[in-house]
Parts: structure tokens; C-alpha cells; sequence
């Protein structure tokens, strides 16, 4: 992860957009100015509307907002992990991860690194990124496949599918995706959203369908307001929820700020991210996010206890059954053992008298 920024670019330099890193790829930096400046002027509106489909756009993401999304993933999944006590299994050996609107998936580079440190025994992972632009954002998953490939020693299916998270029931066709993912993340993507009606409907059903010990998390810039207010009201809807199901979710919504700690190479400073207006390298970070995590409530486990132990109760009996009926059939043999010789000795008697008498 701390080469992040080498990797972006020779991921770049291997997609053909610049020959080599020499003067060549410099001219290409300077080239990316204008689409850097495109995109963070767009950011600025409360309701964002990109068009991601040149790769100007996506390659000047992957320099001036990928890398620092990545950190974001990695410090949003330490802080969760910490506040629901881990959030897998140490012995976790497979993991299904779904990550809704995630584009160009820096998050796969945060989330790999912090599987790595913290469950070091997971052999597998499924990851499906689900974008309403899924097929647009190909150039840049491509160079997340690469990247991965280096951080991750383990197996790795990674797969893109297009899904519009705010229209009518579309995870319904979800359903056995989501029963079986352990995890669901939301990074970045609410400030784009402009109808949040079905969008809601859609979350309330994940929640609904997501397996227990799964967690969903929602993670976002605190500069837009509207995503906060969004988050709260998630929240608010998960304790109808909690009421409904046999279910408890534990949630958090918390505020989190941090500091890049990726070095940026200096072709990158000297071309691009110069410090001129709107080329500022971004450093700090502001984000907030809310994570649930579904769990049974108590009753349901200490009925699930009981029910076990009454098993175990029955398994116990069936088990003494067993060994009493074992028991009677070595006594059974015992004693025909000793009927047997008890007849042979009186046979043999009864021969040797008449012999002899
Ligand atoms: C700013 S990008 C964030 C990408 C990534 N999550 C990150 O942190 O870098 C927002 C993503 O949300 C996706 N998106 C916006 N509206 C969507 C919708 N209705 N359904 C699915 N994806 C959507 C966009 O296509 C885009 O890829």
C-alpha cells in the first residue's frame, strides 16, 4: 500500500496511455490537469454529477482522489473492526464482499491491506463491485486488478456488475449474492445520489437478507451534508428493523479524520498535483461513517442454547443407551462363552467314565 501512487502509475504506463517514465509521461501528468481540475469542480455542488466515461476523467481520479479513497478504505475498516470486537473469525478462511458504487474499487486496495494485517488466515476472497456506470469504469478496474495482484497473496475472484441502487427492487435480484457476502460497503456514492426513495427501500431489504455476522457500511466526505442526514435516518429505520426481526443490529456512526500517509512521487508533484489552484495534493481527510453490524439478539441465542442443550441431553441418553446395550451383549457372549465350556467339561466327564468304567 505504500507504493500505492508507483503502482497507479505503472498501472497507467501498462494500459499504453504513456510509453515509459520519462519525459513522455511527464507531458501525459500535465495533460491530466485539466481533468483533475474538471472533476473537483464538480465535487464542489452538494448534488455531484460526473461523467466518468473518458479515461482523462478516470486516470486523473486515479492520481488526484484513488490512492487517499484507498487509505480511507483501510481506516474505516480498522475503526469497525475495533468498535464490533472483529469483525470475522480469526480462523476466517473465505470472505464475500460486495462494494456498492465503487468505480474504479479503491477500496479493494484498502480492504486487501487490511485483511492481510488483521486475518492473515484467509486463504480466498470473492469481491463484486456493483456500479451504475460498471462497464464505464473498466479502464481503471483494470489497473485495481493489477495492483491487487501484487498486495494479495491469496485467491482472488473480482468481478463488476452493473446495478442502479436507487431503482425500484433492484436488489431483489441480489438476493443470493447478498444472503451469502459477510461484507457490504457504500464508500463515496450517497453525495451522488439525488431520489433517495427506492434507494432506501433497497437498503432496508440488504439489511433485511444479509446474513447475521455480516456488516454493512456506508462511508462518506463530511463536507456533504446531505449524506450525513442520510446516515442518520438509515440508522433511525435499523431499529424498526431490530423490532421486526429476531435481530439486533449494532450500529455506529462516527466521525473519522485522518492524514495521507502515502508519499507522492515527484513526477506527480512536479506535473500535476503542483499546489496551483485546484492541483492542491489532497493530505487530510474528513470523513464520518455508519457500520452495522447484524447479530441475533440475546433471547434468540440463549434459545438456540438451550435447544442445543437439550440435544446434547438427548445425544448424551441415546449415547448411554448404547454402551448399557453393548454392555448386556458382552455378558450375553460371557455367559454362553462359559455355558459352552461348563457343557464341553461335562461331555468329557461323562466320556471318561464310560471308558473307564
Ligand atoms: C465518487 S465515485 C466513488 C467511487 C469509489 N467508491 C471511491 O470511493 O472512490 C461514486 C460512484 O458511485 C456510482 N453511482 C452513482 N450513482 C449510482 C447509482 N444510482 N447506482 C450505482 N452506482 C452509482 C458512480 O458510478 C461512481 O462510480
Amino acid at each position: 500500500m505504500d507504493n500505492l501512487y508507483n503502482l497507479i502509475l505503472a498501472g497507467l504506463q501498462k494500459s499504453n496511455r504513456a510509453q515509459s517514465l520519462d519525459q513522455n509521461f511527464a507531458n501525459y501528468l500535465r495533460s491530466l490537469q485539466t481533468p483533475v481540475k474538471q472533476l473537483r469542480q464538480s465535487y464542489r455542488s452538494d448534488l455531484v454529477t460526473v461523467d466518468y466515461s473518458s479515461e482523462e476523467i478516470q486516470s486523473a481520479y486515479l492520481i488526484a482522489y484513488y490512492p487517499q479513497y484507498a487509505e480511507m478504505t483501510k481506516q474505516v475498516l480498522e475503526q469497525v473492526n475495533y468498535l464490533h470486537n472483529n469483525l470475522f473469525l480469526l480462523e476466517q478462511k473465505h470472505l464475500n464482499i460486495c462494494l456498492f458504487g465503487a468505480g474504479a474499487a479503491p477500496e479493494v486496495v484498502g480492504l486487501v491491506s487490511f485483511l492481510s494485517v488483521h486475518y492473515p488466515k484467509l486463504q480466498s476472497l470473492n469481491i463484486r463491485v456493483y456500479d451504475i456506470f460498471a462497464d464505464t469504469w473498466a479502464f481503471s478496474q483494470q489497473i485495481t486488478r493489477n495492483i491487487i495482484d501484487q498486495l494479495w497473496q491469496g485467491r482472488i475472484e473480482f468481478s463488476t456488475h452493473l446495478v442502479d441502487f436507487c431503482q425500484f427492487d433492484s436488489f431483489k435480484d441480489l438476493k443470493d449474492v447478498i444472503s451469502e457476502s459477510q461484507l457490504f460497503i457504500f464508500q463515496n456514492c450517497l453525495n451522488e445520489i439525488s431520489d433517495f426513495k427506492d434507494f432506501n427501500q433497497n437498503i432496508s431489504y440488504l439489511l433485511e437478507i444479509m446474513p447475521s455476522n455480516a456488516c454493512l457500511i456506508m462511508a462518506d466526505l463530511r463536507i456533504y451534508k446531505k449524506t450525513v442526514k442520510f446516515q442518520d435516518k438509515v440508522k433511525k429505520f435499523i431499529q424498526e428493523i431490530d423490532l421486526e426481526l429476531d435481530l439486533l443490529c449494532f450500529r455506529y456512526m462516527e466521525n473519522l479524520d485522518f492524514t495521507s500517509e502515502l508519499t507522492m512521487p515527484d513526477i506527480i508533484i512536479k506535473n500535476l498535483l503542483t499546489g496551483d489552484s485546484f492541483l492542491i495534493p489532497r493530505k487530510n481527510i474528513k470523513c464520518n461513517f455508519l457500520s452495522i453490524y447484524k447479530a441475533y439478539k440475546y433471547e434468540v441465542i440463549t434459545n438456540l442454547l438451550k435447544q442445543s442443550n437439550l440435544l446434547n441431553q438427548s445425544l448424551l441418553s441415546l449415547k448411554n443407551l448404547q454402551e448399557q446395550e453393548n454392555y448386556n451383549l458382552k455378558h450375553q457372549i460371557k455367559v454362553l462363552k462359559l455355558g459352552l465350556i461348563a457343557t464341553a467339561i461335562v461331555v468329557l466327564l461323562i466320556l471318561i467314565f464310560m471308558i473307564f468304567y
